[in-house]
């Protein structure tokens, strides 16, 4: 394990969740951490949980000005040693049927979870070489398994596998390596987020699709419930992305969770229509 003190890492949307999570503990180890937030007072939340170490910096994934300007910085700071950590977690969850989903709200899932991820990392990707650093995506079970009323996002997060797949072959000339870590449900602020959103949705759609699609939604929004009251703690995922920075040789996908392993080995022999019942019965939609 390469835990050494010292070593700098940025981390996008470290604000809340499992962002924040990764920010404090690698602080406590001895990272030099650089947090991605989008507001000062986000910043200086976690600028009192932290050592004087921690960098908060302003940084809007899908602001091009904001993501040169924090490259720049940490070119000018970091010098020779280069970045050695890039943890890609920020992320929103655009829920609801594909077919009452406004095109800006595809748009917007896909700037911030996937064309964010690779605006980041190209702009620090020469300091990562110098490092011979690692590049962590925080992906999700739904990257590997669409669930409907997610199809937005698990479209985002399949997106996300495929550059993680190409970008680890690419980068593996310098020794860069390319982890996905992949959580099932797991207690943070975006199920807070989601049920607004999901809330909005019902009062913004059509009526005409509210009503072929609002028992669908009702019974999304029971199963939530019961996923986030059993989700898992974010200290398991900060464990895989511990992993990802500090191992000899990292993994290439970090499953996080036992029904989340149990769920991406079984699912590729499931037949899809068998699949596709499973689903629907354990939403409650049949
Ligand atoms: N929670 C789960 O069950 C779960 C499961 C699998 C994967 N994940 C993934 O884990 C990652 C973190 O999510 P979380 O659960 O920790 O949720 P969270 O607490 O809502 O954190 C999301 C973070 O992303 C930031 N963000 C949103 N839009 C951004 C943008 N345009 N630019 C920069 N930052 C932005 C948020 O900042 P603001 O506070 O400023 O909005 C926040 O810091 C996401 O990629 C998510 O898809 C979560």
């Amino acid at each position: 394990m390469k835990n050494s003190p010292d070593r700098a890492v940025l981390i996008t949307g470290a604000s809340t969740g499992i962002g924040e999570a990764c920010a404090l503990e690698l602080d406590r180890l001895g990272w030099r951490v650089f947090a991605g937030v989008r507001n000062d007072p986000a910043g200086q939340r976690l600028g009192r949980r932290a050592s004087a170490r921690l960098t908060p910096v302003m940084l809007d994934v899908t602001e091009a000005e904001q993501v040169a300007a924090v490259a720049a910085m940490l070119a000018e700071t970091l010098g020779d040693r280069g970045l050695f950590g890039l943890v890609n977690n920020a992320g929103v969850a655009v829920a609801g049927p594909l077919e009452a989903l406004s095109l800006d709200q595809l748009r917007r899932q896909f700037e911030v979870n996937v064309v964010g991820q690779v605006a980041v990392t190209q702009a620090v990707l020469p300091l990562i070489r110098r490092a011979a650093g690692r590049i962590v995506m925080i992906g999700s079970l739904n990257g590997r398994l669409a669930t409907p009323y997610l199809g937005p996002y698990a479209a985002s997060k399949f997106a996300l596998e495929a550059i993680t797949d190409a970008w680890r072959i690419e980068l593996r000339r310098w020794k860069i390596g390319v982890s996905i870590v992949e959580p099932g449900t797991v207690l943070t602020p975006i199920w807070d987020k989601a049920v607004t959103n999901t809330q909005e949705l019902t009062e913004t759609i059509p009526p005409e699709m509210m009503e072929l699609y609002g028992d669908d939604i009702r019974a999304m929004q029971e199963l939530t419930a019961k996923l986030v009251a059993r989700g898992m703690s974010v200290s398991r995922v900060v464990r895989a992305v511990l992993h990802a920075l500090t191992a000899g040789r990292p993994k290439t996908r970090y499953p996080v969770g036992i029904e989340t392993r149990l769920l991406i080995a079984g699912a590729p022999f499931a037949p899809d229509r068998f699949r596709d019942r499973i689903i629907r019965r354990f939403i409650g939609l049949d």
